[in-house]
């Protein structure tokens, strides 16, 4: 590949969540890098249009319940069809309710574990036969620190999140022999999305802590995603890559 050939080129990168925070900054920076993107939305309609109209011709995006089997399957047909075949996933999907445990009752459980983690394990087995005939493909997991550390987070979210870790890691083991690489992305505070429900004195706490005194912008992790997606992290298996300013 010559060093001026985009690194994502010619790939089919799908982010379910594309109209969110981090899902839209993937879906901008895969653009530019080359990719052919595909995204999903949920809510966020007029946010979908207006984030396709800038990436521009050739990108497809679709309202999908990221736990509706049938939904799902239909989106990665549509993308295979109209596309090409998926080179890479980004699970984005991601949902959070600032709520103490005493509070969180079998519906917030329910719908908290079910958005974070059935979505994942959906959109991966709607793609992953493809990759295993192709013996190719990337897949990249949002987890959370909120999976790995001790942090004032709602329980449900980070017992999500640190099922992104099992997930991705066992997976990475069954897949890696079809040449499917499966990472962790793991964010600490990062700007808007799910990120804006921080208290002022979460905010104050994470700076304080933070080496680098801030939170992240959903730009600086885009970059890491794209990076992972490309060939030039063609020996990253199996991780989980921490970006958190240093905590
Ligand atoms: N921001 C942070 O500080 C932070 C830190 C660590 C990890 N993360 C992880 O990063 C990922 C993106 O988070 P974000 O901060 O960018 O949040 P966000 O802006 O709220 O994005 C969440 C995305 O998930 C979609 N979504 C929500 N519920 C859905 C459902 N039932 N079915 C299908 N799609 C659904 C939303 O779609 P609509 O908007 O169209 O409804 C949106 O595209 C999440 O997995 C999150 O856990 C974020």
């Amino acid at each position: 590949m010559s060093p001026l050939t985009p690194p994502l080129k010619d790939l089919i990168l799908v982010v379910t969540g594309g109209s969110g925070s981090i899902g839209s900054a993937v879906c901008r920076a895969a653009t530019r890098d080359g990719a052919k993107v595909a995204f999903t939305y949920h809510e966020g309609e007029e946010r979908a249009h207006t984030l396709a109209a800038e990436l521009g011709e050739g990108c497809l995006f679709q309202q999908v319940e990221g736990t509706d089997a049938a939904a799902i399957s239909a989106f990665v047909q549509r993308v295979e069809t109209e596309l090409g075949p998926i080179s890479v996933l980004v699970n984005n999907v991601g949902l959070s309710q600032v709520m103490p445990f005493a509070l969180i009752d079998e519906d917030d459980w329910d719908q908290t574990i079910s958005v974070n983690l059935k979505s994942l394990f959906l959109f991966t087995k709607a793609v992953v036969r493809g990759m295993i005939r192709r013996k190719h493909g990337v897949i990249l997991n949002l987890g959370s620190l909120a999976g790995h550390r001790l942090l004032e987070v709602p329980v449900h979210y980070a017992t999500a999140k640190a099922g992104v870790r099992g997930f991705t890691l066992s997976l990475a083991k069954e897949l890696s022999r079809y040449g499917i690489r499966v990472n962790e992305i793991t964010p600490g505070l990062i700007q808007g999305g799910i990120g804006a429900s921080a208290s002022e004195r979460q905010l104050a706490d994470y700076n304080q802590f933070c080496a680098m005194g801030r939170p992240g912008t959903p730009e600086e992790v885009a970059e890491l995603a794209v990076f992972l997606a490309s060939s030039r992290a063609s020996y990253l298996n199996a991780q989980s890559f921490v970006i958190d300013g240093g905590l």
